[in-house]
């Protein structure tokens, strides 16, 4: 493999390779900011107290809480009476040093140049955007929908709605109109932050219509506009972002809001057809997005760190955005397309900014192991410290792609895992700390516990593979409900274990590490996008002509998973119109990103006697493996016709 990276001289070693696996050099616990293995243990003595430490020694609190944490399983609360402003922990409190900068912004047309915020030009932007959304009646509280690509403005209105103790709610830039239009009723929305568009792939992308059309006879009463593709916007309705912020009052008085408040919820897709609003409260995600940040990809003042999530998903909420602010250092974005205008553009940028932490998908790995590793070697990437994944398994060979091509065989590789609900990172190996081993994630982060179970609850033995859940005390930065829906709350994450909350992941022990094996249930990762084959389900079942579906996940070498397609049709023989028709039309319901790869037209579904279908047959016939369970089946038939047609 080539490992040509044109490392600069002063390119420092971060790992040392001891039996087989990598570890911190004296450079990385040099300038880690944990760098103590005794941490796990120090922490597990007294959890709540080792938590309560971190956030007073850490957060800024306009008063401290009168209990660490209070638990009435399923429901626990951090820092209860505590009084916090999330704005002032990512901005106010950094204005010490306000030339420093927060955010870079690189725009995708290369003839545009990069734009850099300073924590003093964010102060301004948000104080003055809060006062926009207050005077457009926004009040403590309320929800605000977001519907941004990956621009500026985006951080701004997030951070403008925490300093008034709005909820934000980030709907992703890539869903369609019939999905933000969903988000926005469950919200009750009265405001909507959209753009006219965005570039992709050096084309504008029109965002405004599809916002427009979402918003159609919802509350929503203005519809705010960041103008960045140069359409004209007029009419009442409507408000120029950047022209309201310009004459609004500077200074915006934070709202002292309760620890426990709502911070923003983000919907997300469960086993049913119907994503569901994970709710955050504001200090407990305040110090699992600081700590995560401060020891994981060890942030301070003056680091760059890019992940290249998007906003519209949770690790763009938490480390595109509020780890890096929480921590003062600085927060590098990308607008585009990650091959535009060709592969070497995410290097170059690296290397044009002196990126210090990159964070980003196996997916992506994957995609640019397929390229000509002569787009990465022309770069120098030698600034880079510490990688990170996330979002699904990596596998070792990308694992160990990224360790030599990306970080120069120099840099840890940390494997993060964690979910929507948990708002930031739960398990992974600490830089300072390792060991980093291909395809582990490693431990429970301090203060934390994580444990294997069989379908009881009873732990697995080591090398097993069971059930990941989490004990108590949970994670300061774990969801706080489902918005609007305390069933599905109690119901999906806390019923399946006694005292414990159900990860829905399979993992199992490896050298005391945990490895992360994947979804037990019905969710699909597709390109790390977390999509519900129910979701799909629905949209193609809206379909007339359709009598029964099944969407399964099938392996896919660059994207991970793809769903897959299993339609009965009512009467008549599929075609491909009507498969391009079903695909054209999951685009409208969600988005291009949920399209199947493939719709299979069967006759039959393999079902139970009880009706149930058997998706676990149907993916195996997807991997040419041997269906197990054909016995429970009432059609066994049914698993010929499709494996003929699979195989055709
Ligand atoms: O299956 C796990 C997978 O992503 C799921 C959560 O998806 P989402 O809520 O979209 O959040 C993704 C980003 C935090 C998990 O249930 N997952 C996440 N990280 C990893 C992972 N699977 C394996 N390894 C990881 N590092």
């Amino acid at each position: 493999m080539s490992m040509g990276i044109k490392n600069k001289s002063k390119a420092k070693k971060y790992v040392v390779k001891k039996g087989g696996v990598f570890w911190p050099s004296p450079e990385m616990k040099k300038i880690a900011n944990m760098a103590d293995p005794k941490i796990y243990e120090k922490a597990a003595k007294n959890p709540i107290k080792f938590w309560e430490d971190l956030a007073w020694n850490g957060l800024t609190w306009e008063k401290k809480w009168d209990k660490g944490y209070v638990e009435h399983f399923p429901y626990f609360e951090w820092f209860k009476g505590g009084q916090i402003n999330f704005s002032v922990n990512c901005i106010d409190r950094h204005l010490d040093h306000g030339d420093r900068t927060a955010l870079i912004w690189v725009p995708e047309p290369t003839n545009e140049k990069p734009i850099k915020v300073t924590y003093r030009e964010l102060y301004d932007k948000v104080n003055k955007f809060a006062n926009v959304l207050k005077s457009e009646g926004v009040k403590k509280g309320d929800v605000v929908s977001i519907y941004l690509p990956m621009v500026p403005e985006a951080a701004v209105a997030m951070l403008a709605c925490a300093r008034i103790g709005a909820i934000h709610s980030v709907v992703f830039s890539a869903f369609s109109a019939d999905a933000l239009r969903a988000r926005i009723i469950g919200g009750e929305a009265k405001i909507l932050i959209t753009s006219d568009g965005y570039f992709r792939r050096g084309k504008p992308e029109p965002l405004l219509a599809k916002a427009k059309k979402a918003a159609k006879r919802t509350t929503v009463k203005r519809i705010i506009v960041v103008n960045r593709i140069g359409k004209r916007v007029w009419g009442r309705r409507y408000l120029d972002f950047n022209k309201a912020l310009e004459k609004a009052e500077a200074y915006c008085e934070p709202e002292i809001m309760k620890s426990e408040d709502p911070l923003f919820i983000l919907y997300t897709s469960g086993t049913t057809g119907k994503p569901k609003g994970v709710v955050h409260d504001t200090g407990g995600y305040a110090i699992q997005a600081y700590q995560t940040s401060k020891w994981n990809f060890n942030l301070n003042p003056g680091d760059v760190m890019w992940c290249t999530a998007d906003v519209g998903w949770i690790t763009g909420h938490t480390y595109a955005f509020y780890g890096p602010f929480l921590t003062g250092a600085t927060s590098l974005i990308y607008e585009g397309g990650p091959d535009y205008p060709n592969s070497g553009r995410w290097w170059k940028i690296i290397q044009d900014h002196d990126v210090n932490v990159f964070y980003t998908a196996p997916t992506a790995v994957r995609m640019f192991m397929k390229v000509d590793p002569k787009w990465i070697n022309q770069y120098d990437l030698s600034s880079i410290k510490i990688l990170g994944t996330v979002g699904e398994p990596i596998d070792k060979e990308s694992w160990m792609w990224y360790f030599r091509m990306i970080g120069g065989s120099r840099c840890p590789v940390i494997d993060t895992w964690w979910q929507t609900e948990t708002g930031g990172t739960l398990i992974n190996v600490l830089p300072g700390i390792g060991p980093f081993v291909p395809t582990v994630s490693g431990r429970s982060f301090p203060g934390l516990t994580h444990v294997i179970v069989d379908d009881k609850g009873k732990p697995m033995p080591t090398g097993r593979q069971g059930f990941l859940a989490q004990k108590s005390p949970f994670a300061p930065g774990m969801l706080h409900g489902v918005w609007k829906n305390p069933e599905k709350y109690v119901k999906t994450y806390w019923s399946n274990f006694k005292n414990m909350y159900d990860t829905s992941d399979g993992a199992y022990l490896v050298n005391g590490l945990i490895r992360i094996t994947g979804r037990t249930d019905d969710v699909m990762k597709v390109a790390g996008h977390r999509l519900a084959t129910a979701e799909l389900e629905n949209a193609i079942h809206d379909n007339k002509k359709v009598g029964d579906v099944a969407v399964v996940p099938m392996p896919h070498d660059v994207k991970g998973q793809v769903p897959i397609a299993f339609v009965v049709l009512k009467k008549g023989d599929g075609s491909e119109k009507l498969e391009n028709e079903l695909k054209k039309h999951v685009d409208k319901k969600i988005g291009p990103t949920a399209r199947p790869g493939k719709i299979f037209f069967v006759k039959d579904l393999p079902k139970t006697r009880s009706g149930k279908i058997m998706r676990r047959i149907l993916k195996a016939l997807l991997v040419k493996e041997k269906p197990e369970g054909l016995m429970t089946l009432v059609n066994p038939e049914s698993v010929e016709e499709i494996k003929t047609i699979i195989e055709r």
